[in-house]
């Protein structure tokens, strides 16, 4: 008989541990494979923080905390609401930092996550809580470093940091669903890169990745990378 007859053929008037009011509870051979249908309010299903960088036109240094950024080859891949100040910022100038901060940066990251850089708080943000703050970087507790190639300045606590130059962006689609997306999705390219020594194996230019612990958002949660399960067999080091 397979487990399913089992749960069925229950005669126990008690609750079944198995079973939850909210779902089912199968055993884990079982769970694994069955899946519904569900409309989560966010895709957020897990990537790495990334805190951008920009200057305003009056050299102002804005930083903008966000996640859906991705790399390929030497160019990131960034999706920006078009509300925020550090897409009008990059629209402007062509320019951004992406600092990626590790697990430590988890309070900080939180302290400027209600804030925006844009005076005017468009009334959506303002209705969820955000507010203006112009020194993101005092709020953070965080420092500025000169870049190199860009004028945006880095994060010093971020132990990987990306200067980079807008190539190009395109609008979202608008769909039935969402005829007008807020957002923007920006292809930079990595002029520069930064790292903390202490997360490079020494004299090389690679990561040591049981030092490298990316700061991940999963469904607005905050985790980081746990033990190393295997290797790819490309991996460099
Ligand atoms: C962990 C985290 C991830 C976020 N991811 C994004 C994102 O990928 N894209 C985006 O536009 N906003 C994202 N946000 C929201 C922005 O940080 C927020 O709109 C902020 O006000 C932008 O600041 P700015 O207006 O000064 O640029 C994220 C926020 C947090 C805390």
């Amino acid at each position: 008989m397979c487990s399913f007859g089992t749960l069925r053929s229950s005669t126990n008037l008690e609750p079944d541990p198995r079973r939850q009011t909210a779902g089912q509870i199968l055993p884990p051979q079982m769970s694994h494979s069955i899946s519904r249908s569900f409309s989560p309010s966010i895709f957020y299903f897990g990537t790495p923080v990334a805190v951008l960088s920009t200057s305003n036109h009056d050299g102002w240094v804005n930083l903008t905390p966000m996640s859906s950024a991705w790399a390929l080859g030497d160019r990131i891949i960034l999706g920006l609401s078009v509300h925020s100040q550090g897409y009008s910022n990059l629209v402007q100038t062509g320019e951004v930092v992406v600092n990626l901060p590790d697990a430590s940066a988890a309070e900080a990251l939180e302290r400027i996550a209600p804030t925006t850089g844009a005076r005017e708080v468009p009334a959506h943000k303002a209705a969820m809580g955000y507010r203006f703050e112009r020194d993101k970087f005092a709020l953070a507790g965080w420092s500025e470093v000169p870049s190199s190639k860009v004028r945006p300045p880095r994060i010093a606590q971020c132990p990987i940091q990306l200067e980079c130059r807008l190539l190009q962006s395109h609008a979202a689609k608008p769909t039935d669903a969402d005829p007008e997306p807020g957002f923007r999705i920006f292809e930079v390219e990595v002029v520069q890169a930064h790292a903390h020594e202490k997360i490079l194996w020494p004299a090389t230019d690679h990561v040591n990745t049981e030092r490298w612990k990316p700061l991940l958002y999963v469904f607005r949660h905050y985790f980081s990378t746990g033990d190393r399960l295997g290797r790819n067999f490309r991996a460099a080091a």
